[in-house]
């Protein structure tokens, strides 16, 4: 069962949980894959409401994205499992299958072929309508500094080395699942 939601009517509930993480999920090959984030933003661009995500050239999600432009956003309601935040954020979909690891619920989506996740439930179907690398140029020294030292190997999931690209992802659908 989803029960549809106006998504802005939940705005404050999705960015105060972006801020301590929620999962990016994404689908290629037949494979589902979930990575923690904790930056996103969410606004209007073109009349539409989009949901842009933030990925390190490293991820495997941006593999997956590459290969198929597609999204769901996946948010915590109440009580869940802490444990799948951190999971999600430290392991990679290079050499694990963490949705069968963490033994995660997927939903059938509405409109897009990447389902959703009953334990996180609060969900965000999103197609991706523009990407950008982040010219590093264009990146003030402080913030370069902070998040990109160069001092951490690719390899690692605290790699610092590589630059952000920001997916935009037009949300389709929004809803919760019950
Ligand atoms: C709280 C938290 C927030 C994170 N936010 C982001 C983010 O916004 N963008 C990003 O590229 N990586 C972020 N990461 C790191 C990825 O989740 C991590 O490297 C993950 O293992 C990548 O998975 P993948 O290789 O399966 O895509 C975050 C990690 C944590 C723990």
């Amino acid at each position: 069962m989803k029960k549809e939601i106006q998504v802005f009517d939940y705005a404050s509930e999705i960015m105060k949980a972006v801020k301590t993480g929620v999962l990016l999920t994404t689908k290629s090959d037949d494979k589902v894959n979930s990575m923690t984030i904790s930056w996103g933003t969410l606004g209007i661009e073109w009349g539409k409401p989009i949901f842009t995500v933030f990925v390190r050239e490293n991820r495997f999600t941006k593999e997956q994205l590459e290969k198929n432009p597609e999204f769901t956003i996946n948010i915590p309601m109440g009580e869940f499992n802490k444990k799948i935040l951190g999971f999600c954020g430290t392991k990679s979909g290079h050499n694990i299958d963490k949705i069968s690891e963490l033994n995660l619920t997927l939903e059938s989506p509405d409109k897009i072929s990447v389902p959703a996740i009953k334990e996180l439930p609060l969900t965000l179907e999103c197609k991706v309508v523009y990407k950008q690398e982040q010219d590093r140029n264009e990146i003030c020294e402080e913030t370069k500094k902070v998040f990109y030292p160069q001092d951490v190997d690719s390899s690692y999931h605290g790699a610092n080395k590589d630059f952000h690209t920001a997916y935009y992802g037009e949300i389709v659908s929004a809803y919760i699942v019950e």
